[in-house]
């Protein structure tokens, strides 16, 4: 299955069973919300999961672009992704989480063709506040699904405060079959969704609230799911990031690491640039500032000579038609030229200071807190980055 027959399949099954598709999608939350990003499908819905009746029924579904700046030093690796999309369904104190999962199940069953002895289930086990999730465990002991309890792990919330509750991840077996282990035990059950039966609140002072509705909020990683389903062995060799995998490495020669650093932080500041972010030193501006150097860093260490002003239009072009942004793609490339010039000015400064610095011994903190407080050279540039040896 190709993305498209992925997002239609998984839009048509929840349409079908009476849910309607949210629109928007930005990964810029509206404004006087804290959060610099989108970091989950339900963050734009949180109003509604809190009691608010929406505007489109108690049955919803999306597909939400999201970023998460936590994961960013595990990108790289085979699951971990700066901007990706989370499918979404909702009831806002509609059907219960039993029907959730009977739901999600079948969808993988039968609609992405998953066998179902491929697939492993966590559910919360209780702690001193909240008792074992016995619903959950029922309904996939009668599905005839594997269970592991875990705490933690099955307990979602997206910030210290605000709606919360248990939840029950499913995983889908990566290796050769027979699968063996637990999620918990080995890394080839990959979770692919998350079932939150979100019926809490959760107060500064630590104490839980019942929600006057019980919700149910799903995601499930796009991303994750198609290296599933085309089986692949990382996000990077699905379809929807093919362009990008193709046009870098033909452009430069980079190590597998540097390369799904380079294709994952381009393709993110194409989507971050195209939500109407420009490169700057806080908030925003600095995660897509942060993105934009990390991937020059990776290019230049090999060779400086190498620039953004190589890349074609193709790749940029698949990504913006892919999230829907209706933008034209010359100020898109102007903002990562206009930053890739920034980077190097800064390299050209920085390079006499820290060789002046060095040739008195070793770099101390107080070194390094001087570059960066009097001349804006970051720490990532000299240690370990591409001012740590001249
Ligand atoms: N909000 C839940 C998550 O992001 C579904 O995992």
């Amino acid at each position: 299955m190709n993305t498209t027959e992925v997002l239609t399949t998984f839009l048509d099954f929840y349409r079908e069973r009476g849910h309607q598709r949210v629109t928007g999608g930005s990964l810029v939350p509206p404004a006087g919300d804290p959060v610099l990003f989108t970091t989950s499908g339900m963050h734009p819905l949180t109003p509604y999961l809190e009691g608010r009746p929406h505007p489109l029924g108690r049955r919803l579904v999306n597909v939400q672009r999201c970023l998460r700046t936590t994961d960013l030093d595990d990108v790289g690796d085979s699951t971990h992704l700066t901007v990706f999309e989370m499918l979404g369904s909702w009831s806002l104190g509609d059907y219960s989480g039993p029907q959730s999962l009977r739901w999600g199940y079948e969808l993988l069953r039968d609609g992405f063709g998953i066998g179902p002895d491929r697939l492993h289930a966590t559910v919360f086990g209780g702690d001193g506040q909240v008792g074992l999730d016995a619903e959950s465990l029922q309904t996939w002991a009668e599905l005839g699904v594997p269970v592991e309890l875990t705490r933690e792990d099955n307990w979602w919330s997206n910030g210290p405060t605000g709606p919360c509750g248990p939840d029950s991840e499913i995983f889908v077996w990566t290796g050769t079959p027979p699968p063996c282990g637990t999620p918990t035990t080995d890394r080839r059950w990959v979770e692919v969704w998350n079932h939150v039966m979100m019926r809490y609140r959760r107060h500064v002072d630590g104490s839980l609230e019942r929600l006057t509705k019980s919700n149910v909020d799903t995601g499930m990683g796009l991303e994750r799911l198609l290296t599933v389903l085309q089986d692949k062995r990382s996000g990077y060799e699905c379809d929807v990031f093919e362009p990008w995998l193709r046009t870098v490495s033909g452009l430069w020669d980079l190590d597998e690491p540097s390369l799904r650093i380079t294709c994952d932080h381009l393709r993110s500041a194409v989507v971050v640039i195209g939500d109407g972010i420009r490169p700057s030193n806080t908030g925003r501006g600095y995660v897509l500032r942060r993105l934009i150097r990390r991937t020059l860093t990776a290019m230049w260490r090999v060779d400086p000579s190498r620039t953004l002003a190589d890349l074609p239009d193709e790749p940029v072009g698949h990504t913006v038609a892919h999230f829907g942004q209706d933008l034209d793609l010359a100020p898109v490339r102007h903002a990562l030229l206009d930053e890739e010039r920034r980077f190097r000015q800064l390299l050209h400064r920085g390079r006499p200071l820290v060789s002046r610095l060095r040739s008195a011994g070793p770099l101390s903190e107080e070194d390094i807190s001087y570059l960066h407080e009097t001349h804006g050279i970051p720490r990532e540039l000299v240690v370990g980055g591409l001012l740590a040896d001249d």
